[in-house]
């Protein structure tokens, strides 16, 4: 029989070193039943516990392999639908905390891309002419569309491929919802940027012209990363001033400019190898969110790798931080104890269409 789930309010709170101890006694009494995946961005306290860890595409792959019954994950929503979808129906996944939302995602809603589609359908033949591009920052709704869609899921480490992949299907792409991303991943194919349009899906036809929309190879939905879109260039022209032998490495989700003048531009995995592969002594100006960051500079201090926040702001993915001590604490306790809170479930009508768009992506990766 299943206990009474214990309320969240008596973790409240509990003092972060007191949930660092309930944590481990929770996970050694549920053993190998459960397994913690934090992304590289989750806070320090919360990211000490994790069993996996990785950027969204790796943590793709570990949710589809791992056997363990319970999947808790320490990242944001639609990660953790993610890790639903790819792993078995009778593993669960719980989010500690519901509000742990992605600002990007939001950005982009299955009505606000039903209607982008019905209006392509006024210049051209969007499902004989279009492939839809998900970048995996979004809700499984629309990872289902592109299932149904001939369309397919991409991460920041494989946006390139996809986009080949894409063009190989259909002349054009519909991507959404980071324009960035699609930005930098389209130019780095040779695509002119007069050949990509902005799609914005408060303005009817997205604001185009129809000749705007059949010069366009890719429309890149009006959408972007709320901590990223603080790194500027202006942040990197000073750093190389004062450090002209300086490297600088961006995430893509990054502007155009920022990523332009960067030395490398890759996902958040390829930023911490990037910089452990380095040399000695080698100082670096990263554009990415600050745990990340932090983390890093910690990690290589050892090897004399100064590494600076390109940010004179804290530019921290807030929603991912409401994954805290107390939010794990309350989710493992209550586990430990027979009662499962916070699950992720994706309804099968989106989860069958998503894994397609989401397996069509892992098969080229
Ligand atoms: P990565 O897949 O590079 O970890 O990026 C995820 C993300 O949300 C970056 O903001
Ligand atoms: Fe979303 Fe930006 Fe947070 Fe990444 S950093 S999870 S894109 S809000």
């Amino acid at each position: 029989m299943r206990a009474e789930a214990i309320e969240f309010e008596n973790f409240d709170h509990m003092q972060d070193e007191a949930c660092a101890q309930r944590i481990e006694t929770a996970k050694k009494t549920l053993g190998k039943q459960v397994v913690l995946l934090a992304h590289h961005y989750q806070r320090a306290d919360v990211y000490r516990h994790a069993d996996l860890t990785g950027d969204s595409l790796k943590l793709a792959y570990q949710a589809a392999q791992t056997d363990a019954d319970y999947l808790v994950f320490c990242g944001v929503h639609f990660m953790a639908e993610v890790a639903d979808i790819l792993s078995s129906d009778e593993q669960t996944v719980i989010l500690p905390d519901m509000a742990a939302g992605c600002s990007m995602a939001d950005m982009a809603s299955l009505t606000k891309v039903e209607r982008a589609w019905r209006e392509l359908a006024e210049v051209l033949s969007p499902d004989e002419t279009v492939t839809p591009v998900t970048y995996i920052n979004s809700a499984a709704d629309l990872k289902a569309f592109c299932g149904e869609h001939g369309g397919i899921v991409c991460t920041s480490s494989n946006a390139g491929k996809i986009l080949e992949w894409s063009f190989q299907q259909r002349e054009k792409v519909l991507f959404f919802p980071d324009q960035h991303l699609g930005r930098w991943s389209g130019y780095q194919l040779g695509i002119p940027l007069d050949e990509m349009a902005v799609w914005d899906f408060d303005e009817p036809m997205g604001g185009l012209t129809p000749e705007q929309i059949k010069r366009a190879k890719i429309l890149l939905w009006k959408g972007h990363c709320s901590v990223h879109q603080m790194f500027q260039p202006q942040h990197i022209l000073r750093f190389r001033n004062q450090h002209p032998d300086g490297i600088v490495i961006s995430h893509p989700e990054c502007s155009f400019e920022v990523c332009s003048a960067s030395d490398y531009v890759g996902s958040t995995e390829y930023i911490i190898k990037t910089i452990a592969a380095a040399e000695e002594g080698t100082r670096w100006l990263v554009g990415t969110e600050l745990n990340l960051v932090s983390r890093i500079a910690e990690e290589f201090k050892s090897q004399n790798k100064i590494v600076q926040f390109m940010s004179p702001l804290v530019c921290m993915c807030s929603t991912m931080a409401r994954i805290d001590p107390q939010h794990l604490t309350w989710a493992l306790e209550n586990l430990a104890n027979g009662t499962v809170v916070n699950r992720i479930q994706v309804p099968q009508t989106d989860a069958g269409l998503a894994k397609l768009a989401l397996e069509r992506m892992l098969s080229i990766s």
